[in-house]
């Protein structure tokens, strides 16, 4: 029988702009007061530095090798060429050492306290708003096994992924998500994709109190917008305006929390802050 540490949090970031988020994640969860364990998966091209800040927050971080599905036409079509490395996620279900987890993308912000996810069983996870009988695989309750392991990769290779990532394989290994059992569905609450909230602007509105975790799919994250640090604002490009005070709550998060424990080589160039850089 294996001693387990019961539960845990847990995401990945292959390189340190994810690590910026996946550090904002870890402090918003805490903020949110959660009891359990938090647990990031990091493969060799994340920075030593980055994993130092990492280890900060995080209870475990624990190297992988990546995992990417090389499948180039599907990419294409989810116009996201560089998420073929997200297979790197199914090495969260060889975290043998919880007795169950929730992923979390690194480009997710908990808002409010989830600890009742736990009381969810493998695989639930919350519609995706592009076609709800597929769930969003940014945010799912899963029960760590290396035997689901080998079984998904093995599914990996045999069927690949109709996206190229891993919610399109997710999806194909748990087919009968949007019918087996309604209890697998996570309330939208659960994982609002920020963006895509403008197709419904009035719930939004009327809803916005009672979300728990924003993700912020797509290609623009919040690390990759400019923020001005004497105005304190990040410059939101006009698309986005609709989401601009939950863009702006990340990097006070990151503000608050993050960017002083950060040395000037952890940002990249893809990040244009204009916050000074201290240490
Ligand atoms: N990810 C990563 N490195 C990458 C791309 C993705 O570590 O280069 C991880 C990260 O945890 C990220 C998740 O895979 O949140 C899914 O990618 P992303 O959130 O960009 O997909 P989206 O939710 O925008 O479709
Ligand atoms: C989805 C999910 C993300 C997943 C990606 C690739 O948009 O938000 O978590 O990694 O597609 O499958
Ligand atoms: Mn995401």
């Amino acid at each position: 029988m294996r001693s387990t540490e019961e539960f845990a949090w847990v995401t990945l970031t292959t390189n340190d702009n994810y690590g910026l988020g996946a550090l904002v994640l870890a402090h918003s969860l805490k903020r949110a007061g959660t009891a359990h364990q938090l647990a990031v998966l990091v493969t060799p091209t994340v920075s030593e530095a980055m994993r130092d800040r990492l280890k900060d927050v995080y209870n475990v971080v624990q190297e992988v090798n990546v995992l990417d599905s090389q499948d180039a036409a599907n990419l294409a079509l989810l116009a996201r060429p560089e998420l073929g490395v997200t297979f790197t996620k199914l090495h969260c279900w060889r975290l043998v050492q919880f007795e169950k987890c929730v992923f979390l993308d690194a480009d997710t912000l908990v808002l409010k306290n989830c600890d009742e996810l736990f009381e969810r069983e493998e695989l639930s996870a919350a519609p995706d708003v592009s076609w709800p009988d597929c769930f969003n695989s940014g945010v799912f309750v899963f029960t760590p096994s290396v035997d689901t392991f080998t079984k998904i990769t093995e599914f990996a290779v045999q069927n690949g992924s109709f996206d190229g990532g891993d919610q399109g394989l997710l999806n194909q290994y748990f087919g009968d998500w949007a019918t087996a059992d309604i209890k697998k569905h996570l309330p939208f609450v659960y994982n609002v994709t920020a963006y895509a909230s403008y197709c419904y602007l009035p719930a939004f509105k009327q809803f916005r109190d009672m979300i728990k975790i924003l993700h912020f799919a797509g290609k623009l994250k919040p690390w990759l917008i400019q923020f001005n640090s004497q105005t304190k604002t990040a410059a939101t490009p006009n698309e986005y305006a609709h989401a601009q005070d939950l863009i702006q709550h990340w990097w006070t998060i990151f503000c608050d929390n993050v960017h002083q424990s950060l040395t000037d080589n952890m940002i990249t160039i893809t990040i244009t802050i204009t916050i000074p850089i201290t240490r």
